[in-house]
Formats: C-alpha cells, structure tokens, sequence
C-alpha cells in the first residue's frame, strides 16, 4: 500500500516496524471527523483559489459519500493504510481521481490530527455530560421514591448521625454536577482551531483559517501553529475530568456495595446488575458495581500516561503523540458505560426499610443533637461534649438507654437537662431539629431535590 509519504524511501518499511507504528485500528474512530475537517479544508482551498473551485467541489461532494459510508457502517477500513488519514485519502483518490491529490494542499497529518481529536471531545464531551445528567436524574427519582428514609449517616465507616436517604442521594448528584462542569469547562480552552498550522511552521499559500474556524465552529484560531501541533492539553483535561467522574462513581459503587451486604442489608441490587456463583448457589455478587469501582484503576492510570507522554517531548510533533489515542478513547467508552450501568442500578435499587428503621437504634446518634440542647441552654460546647461523653460512657458500661434515665438521673449530669431532651432521640427529630442551608433538614432537603429535578428537566 502506497504511504502518503513514500516517494523519497528507498525500500519499503519493515512489515514489523509497520505493526508499530500503524494506527489504523485505533484512530478509524476519527473518520467521521476526519471527513468533517477535510471538508471544510476543501471548501476553503477552493475559497481562496489554492485549488480550482471545481476540484474542491469535487472533493467535497467524494468526501460527503465516504461519510455516509462511514456513517452506515459500510466503509471499507483499510489494515494497510498507515491511518485513517491515509485510508480516507486513498479512498478519496479511488472515488474521484486526481483531484483528490488537492486536498492536502497546505495542510499536514500534524495540524489534522490534532484537529479530528478536538471535534471527537468536543461531541464525546457532550455525549458524557448528558450520560451523567441521565445518571443524576436517575438519582433523584430514586430519592424521590423513598422520600422520608432515614438511614445511619457514616464517619470512618462509623454509625455518626442519622440523615436523610435524600441527602446522601443528593451528594451524589453534586459530585456528578462538578464533573459535568468540569468538562464543559475543558470544552472552553479546546474550542481553538488548529487546521493551518500545517506541520509546524504554517504555510505561505494564502490560507483563510478565519473561514475554517467559522465552517467548522470554533471560536479562535491558534495563534502559534507551533503550539497547536504540539498541545495535548485538552485531552489530558478530558481524561482527567473523566478520572475525577471515575473516583466519584466508584465512591457510589462502594457505598451501594456496602448497602447489598448481608452485615447492612438496606438495599437489594436487581438481579439483572449482579451475577452468581459458580461453586456457592446462595451468592448473589455485585459485580457490576464491582467492576465499576475497579475500572477507575485504568482511569487513574489513563492520566498517568498523558502526562507522561508529552513530559520530556522536544516541540513540535513527535511521533510519541499518536499514543495519546488509546487512553483517551477508553476514558470516553468507561464514562459513558459506567455511567449509563449506574443510572440503571438505581432505576432497580429497593430500599429495605425496615432494616434500615432497625439500624437506627442506637441512641448515640443523638448526642451531638443533645449537646446542641444544652449549648441553647447556655452550656460550653467544651462542657456540653463532656457531660455527653459521661452519659454514653455511663449507660452503655451499665446496658442503659439514655431515653430510661430518669428526669433526676439527667440532671445528675446537668441541671439545665428537662425530661423533653428526651423528645430528641429519635431519628424524624433529629433530622427536623437540624436547620442550617445544606443540613438533613427535610424542608431543605426537599427543596433542593425540588431544584434538581427542575433543573434536570430543562
Ligand atoms: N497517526 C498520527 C497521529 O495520530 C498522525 C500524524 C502523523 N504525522 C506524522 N508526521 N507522522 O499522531
């Protein structure tokens, strides 16, 4: 197969040489753009008489049926074209003839690249953003659904205070939210076009890029073409925001996890979600949740590699940059899928609500709540804290609870205790007495679950 470079070698490349450095069967996922690009590039040449007008129509109207075929799936992928700019050339030629030779007129594989990989992000971007707006809905309706559950809330995997299920739902769906920011930010510095700055130096043909910018919608041309050709920046953004989303969502696996244990009990994951044992007939497994956790491993290490990959690169391009593919590409399929399993695990999650009541015995979970009684009664925090800590420590060695303690027996520990403390140790009042903007509060919580869903909506 003719490289697009092979007039000056002398002898063909080596077949095992070639196994290394064809990128065929991983960056095809480009063609689509690569047809987008080329296009405009086209009309472009032929705008500026680079190219008679009659061939860049030509190419364009040679590029337009390659990208139906692309998009129904019925292009021929080439295994011996070095990439997909080389595979679509060569099928351009096929197609329309000579002046297919045109199109790469002021331009190199250096600029184009770089180009094709930004109009991916910039549509797998969105693609991601509204799988994640579909996860945070899924999220809220499932909060919503259990609207009320009060569920032990968790400190060092310690029982801590009670809260509301929503609340702890509602964290998920602010976590998901910085992501989804996150990446529309990274969208803001990736919307610069770098078509033209041909292999490094641009080009002395007289090029509009202005016109390109505007054909393929970018809002600002590179103002260096030394710096375009070389920038991987905006896909070390991409792969990292989707790594933060990856540790956010393992989070939410793990605590799901936790919940599907016999020890915890509070939620049955649907079958549909988990599989069996191959030696235990009573297993029920999470393994979707488990592999989610375990594929932001591959995540982290997706960061690890883009930043490494261009650290000790001379400027400009260097072959070494075609490597940015595979991490990038397998950050945008795990999002997408992890995201879309998940919303799918809380569209069939059931909450066991009788377990969950049935953790909530304890009344330690109360403290804070009746130290926060005896500060409104003019009691240190310091003071409070201790008086509390003596009452645990008391009833708990002596198999009591606080609530059996007689009016006398409390006021043994401080006077300003009436027997209404006693109201407070109950999960519903713990949840009411709460107030401050972001709390348990079911008022509050209500509203911002209100704000969601609208938000959501839109
Ligand atoms: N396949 C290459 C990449 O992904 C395209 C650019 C090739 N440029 C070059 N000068 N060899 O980076």
């Amino acid at each position: 197969m003719k490289k697009l470079w092979g007039a000056r070698f002398k002898r063909n490349s080596d077949k095992l040489a070639d196994q290394l450095t064809f990128s065929i069967s991983t960056d095809y996922r480009l063609a689509k753009y690569d047809c987008l690009g080329s296009m405009a590039h086209a009309r472009m040449l032929g705008k500026q008489r680079i190219i008679p007008k009659m061939d860049a129509q030509t190419i364009v109207a040679g590029l337009s049926k390659i990208l139906l075929q692309i998009q129904s799936g019925k292009f021929k992928v080439d295994p011996e074209a070095e990439d997909v700019h080389t595979n679509i050339q060569n099928a351009l030629k096929n197609l329309i003839g000579p002046p297919a030779d045109k199109l790469h007129t002021a331009r190199s594989r250096n600029d184009q690249v770089v180009l094709d990989v930004k109009l991916y992000c910039r549509y797998e971007v969105g693609a991601i953003i509204l799988a994640a707006a579909g996860l945070q809905q899924s999220i809220v309706q499932f909060a919503k659904k259990n609207t009320g559950t009060i569920i032990p809330g968790y400190t060092h995997l310690q029982q801590a205070q009670v809260v509301l299920l929503g609340h702890h739902m509602l964290a998920y769906v602010e976590m998901l939210e910085r992501d989804k920011q996150r990446l529309s930010d990274c969208l803001k510095r990736l919307d610069v076009l770098p078509l033209g700055s041909c292999a490094l130096a641009g080009t002395s043909l007289k090029t509009d890029r202005k016109y390109l910018a505007k054909l393929l919608r970018f809002s600002a041309v590179s103002p260096n073409s030394m710096d375009a050709v070389s920038d991987r920046d905006f896909i070390a953004e991409v792969i990292f925001d989707c790594a933060m989303m990856a540790v956010h969502i393992s989070r939410i696996c793990e605590d799901l996890i936790l919940w599907a244990s016999r020890e915890f009990h509070f939620v049955d994951i649907d079958w549909a979600m988990c599989t069996g044992s191959s030696i235990m007939p009573q297993k029920k497994n999470p393994d979707v949740l488990e592999l989610l956790r375990g594929s932001t491993a591959k995540m982290i290490a997706h960061v690890t590699e883009i930043l490494t990959l261009p650290k000790g690169l001379p400027l400009t391009y260097n072959r070494d940059l075609q490597l940015d593919k595979p991490p990038l590409f397998d950050a945008v399929d795990t999002s997408k899928m992890g995201l879309q399993l998940l919303a799918k695990v809380f569209a069939g999650l059931k909450v066991h609500k009788q377990q969950v009541a049935a953790s909530l015995t304890d009344e330690s979970f109360y403290c804070v709540d009746a130290m926060e009684y005896l500060i409104r009664k003019g009691v240190s925090y310091r003071e409070a804290h201790d008086i509390l800590g003596a009452m645990v420590k008391d009833c708990l060695d002596q198999g009591k609870k606080i609530t059996a303690l007689t009016t006398n027996e409390l006021k043994a520990y401080a006077p300003q205790f009436a027997e209404d403390v006693k109201n407070l140790f109950n999960p519903q009042m713990s949840v009411k007495i709460k107030n401050s903007f972001g709390s348990t509060n079911p008022g509050l919580v209500a509203r911002q679950m209100d704000i969601w869903s609208k938000k959501l909506h839109a």
